[in-house]
């Protein structure tokens, strides 16, 4: 169930072991934007999954897909070994959208009370209200509840149906850092339960914080995937700062580098490995000067990974489809 103007229908709840989804081979345009191509995708019963990436990526274009709110242009979507518009389906899915909309007019409980009854064995309004922190904000309005107090009401509505799966598209955003711990645990909470959860979101750290596997996607491709601790090691590397005559694409030439970018009069090249870069810089140029060597950060490495596999856009061309 999702929260919008208009929640879908309701039906039968029930529990299964087999509970997943998946993207298979899924192609989606919006006219000329390719936003997915090609993607494979897989959640597994019982874990946290989440989707990694930048603006325009196409993560909530997959999460739409799997809500069954469109259809691919090639492909399948299989939510809990079934169609995602099954509507069985439907209320074991809970839903956070990126934009979630519900009547400004109504209070917490109410929207509690109503998205409940959609559900044959909702949580107890009490359980909703603790999980989401909105206890202090029952009586509430929606329209007079901050920006970060709405998500957790979208996050109140995505839970209260109990369902065994939930696909949360950055669930975070707008949250305070105690905010954010707080739903980080929720939904540590939740795998304990035995949910399966896919998030969306553009921070490693987050993905590092919550998830069992990370997908990043960018321009429309999953361009890694693996546990955290394994796209860490991709994602990770050093920055290697320094004054060179050396021209920047001779410098990309150099094995091992991943980015090179000019800073006032040096230049700050990201690598995997420091010293194999290094003794080539050394051996292409004699009188480099003022080098300095530091760990990339985790959310810069993650940059570094995007943007070289982003420079080409994601507009259809001739020869896609
Ligand atoms: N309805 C639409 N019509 C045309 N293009 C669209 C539409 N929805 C999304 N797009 C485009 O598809 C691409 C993927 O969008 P999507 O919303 O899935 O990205 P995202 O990864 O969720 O980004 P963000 O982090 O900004 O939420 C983008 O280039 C976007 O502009
Ligand atoms: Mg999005």
């Amino acid at each position: 169930m999702i929260a919008t103007m208009e929640p879908t229908q309701s039906a039968r709840t029930g529990k299964s072991a087999t509970a997943a989804a998946s993207l298979e081979g899924i192609c989606k345009n919006y006219g000329e934007v390719r936003a997915l191509r090609n993607v494979n995708f897989a959640v597994r019963a019982g874990e946290v999954v989440a989707l990694l990436g930048p603006n325009g990526a196409g993560k909530t274009t997959a999460v739409k897909l799997l809500l069954g709110l469109m259809q691919p242009n090639s492909g399948k979507v299989r939510v809990l070994g079934g169609d995602p518009t099954n509507p069985e389906n439907r209320t074991r899915t809970g839903a956070m959208l990126q934009i979630g909309r519900v009547p400004e007019t109504l209070r917490v409980r109410e929207h509690i009370d109503l998205f409940s009854s959609y559900y044959s064995n909702p949580l107890p309004l009490k359980e909703v209200l603790a999980s989401a922190g909105l206890e202090k904000f029952v009586d509430r309005k929606f329209g007079d509840l901050s920006g970060g107090q709405r998500q957790r009401v979208l996050f109140a509505l995505a839970i209260c149906g109990d369902p065994d799966l939930l696909l949360l598209d950055e669930p975070t955003v707008g949250l305070d850092v105690e905010a954010r711990r707080a739903l980080w645990d929720e939904i540590r909470n939740l795998v304990e339960r035995g949910k399966t959860v896919l998030l969306t979101t553009h921070y490693l750290e987050e993905a590092d914080a919550l998830a069992d596997r990370i997908a990043v996607i960018n321009q429309g491709a999953i361009i890694a995937e693996g546990t955290p601790a394994e796209i860490k090691k991709q994602t990770s590397g050093k920055r290697i700062r320094c004054v060179t005559n050396l021209g920047t694409a001779s410098l990309r030439e150099i094995s091992g580098v991943t980015e090179v970018r000019e800073d006032r009069e040096a230049v700050e090249i990201h690598a995997i490995e420091a010293e194999p870069v290094v003794r080539e810089l050394l051996a292409r140029d004699p009188g480099l000067s003022g080098l300095e060597i530091t760990s990339a950060g985790l959310e810069e490495a993650f940059l570094a990974l995007t943007q070289d596999n982003g420079r080409n856009g994601n507009h259809v061309t001739s020869s896609s489809n």
